[in-house]
């Protein structure tokens, strides 16, 4: 069943400069218990969707347009007080990118954990809710016995692992984790994932899972969205975003990140960085990268378009997926870009030369 649906939703940033379209139209599904991992370089706009369903946004932010719907209802028109009382930890929890800002120095983490567990279920008592705590400090590998600690006491790693037992004590529909694992090394990262996914499926929550690191989508997720530059420029489900992506920005954050495509696999970075989206200018806004860029994609912003089983790819030249596969296999291709100045020739045919 559908838990949440975002439709064409935009939240823009109010800057000196102008608007920042940090999420710019943003369609999205998620249905229960499913996990859908959100990913793109820093600077995509993945924050500005997570903080925009729960309201967390800060002052100069405004969700322009668009609806957010969750379990029926649409988040956008609720108060924040309403926000805050229904659906904050409630119904969303959200694991913030920097663990430690999300807890409350002057008390230790247990107490937190245990408060939440009785402010959402007040019948359980205090022994329930403090087992409960040290469960979930357990099976997250974190020593039972540092639920008597305060935040400072955590390393960054720690407190991330200790927001993750506060997200889910608290049983909600839905998690809103980022970048839950950055600042974990890799066996702990995997066991982390695989423990969050064991948890997933007792409370039967879903999750959005952020992160920028396509390996850690691969493994723990069922669909997968790509953002660039306040777009989503590629969705589907994950099997086929890992093995037959359409658009030349997952093509490139593939090529970046181990254990995908092959063993021997060399890595290779995508040139340049995410765009400054004040007041964007028509076409697509990942051209000045783009080692396939043709005339067209200066000039017009592309549209999403579907392919196979609900894959969606905004590329004007996402029909010709298997030559750009190809070609985005290749360094020089990537190369070739960090050496020309805009506009991009396209080493698949259709330069553009002005
Ligand atoms: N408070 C803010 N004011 C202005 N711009 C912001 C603010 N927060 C984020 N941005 C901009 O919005 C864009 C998306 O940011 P964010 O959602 O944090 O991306 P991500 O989580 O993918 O790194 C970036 O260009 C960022 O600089
Ligand atoms: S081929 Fe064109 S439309 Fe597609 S990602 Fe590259 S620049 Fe954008
Ligand atoms: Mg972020």
């Amino acid at each position: 069943m559908t838990l949440l649906e975002l439709d064409d939703l935009k939240t823009y940033y109010r800057t000196e400069d102008g608007w920042v379209q940090a999420a710019d139209g943003i369609n999205l599904e998620l249905d229960e218990n499913e996990t859908l991992g959100l990913v793109g370089e820093s600077g995509s706009g993945k924050t500005t969707v997570a903080k925009s369903l729960i309201k967390l946004l800060p002052d100069n932010a405004e969700i322009v347009d668009g609806e957010i719907r969750y379990k029926g209802a649409d988040l956008t028109d609720l108060s924040m007080r309403e926000i805050r009382n229904r659906i904050r930890w409630k119904e969303i929890s959200m694991v913030p990118q920097n663990a430690m800002n999300g807890f409350d120095p002057v008390y230790t983490v247990g107490n937190q954990i245990v408060e939440a567990i009785q402010v959402h279920e007040p019948e359980t008592s205090d022994a329930e809710a403090w087992g409960r705590a040290r469960d979930l400090f357990d099976e997250l590998g974190l020593d039972e016995d540092r639920v008597d600690d305060y935040p400072h006491q955590f390393s960054g790693g720690m407190a991330q692992r200790a927001m993750i037992a506060l997200a889910l004590a608290v049983k909600p529909s839905l998690i809103l984790a980022d970048e839950p694992t950055t600042a974990l090394d890799v066996v702990i990262q995997d066991r982390i994932l695989r423990t969050i996914e064991e948890l997933q499926d007792e409370f039967d929550t879903a999750m959005i899972m952020i992160t920028h690191d396509m390996s850690v989508v691969s493994e723990s997720c069922d669909t997968i969205a790509v953002m660039y530059g306040g777009r989503l420029v590629e969705y589907a489900d994950a099997d086929t975003i890992i093995k037959n992506p359409r658009h030349p920005y997952t093509l490139g954050l593939r090529n970046a990140f181990p254990d995908i495509t092959a063993d021997d696999q060399e890595l290779i970075s995508i040139p340049g960085t995410p765009p400054d989206v004040v007041d964007p200018d028509e076409g697509c806004r990942f051209a000045p990268r783009c080692p396939f860029a043709e005339e067209e994609c200066w000039e017009e912003t592309p549209e999403p378009r579907e392919f196979d089983d609900g894959h969606i790819v905004e590329c004007h030249r996402a029909d010709e997926a298997p030559l750009l596969r190809e070609e985005a296999a290749r360094k020089e291709t990537w190369q070739q870009v960090a050496e020309t100045e805009e506009p991009a020739q396209s080493p698949a045919g259709g330069a553009s030369d002005d």
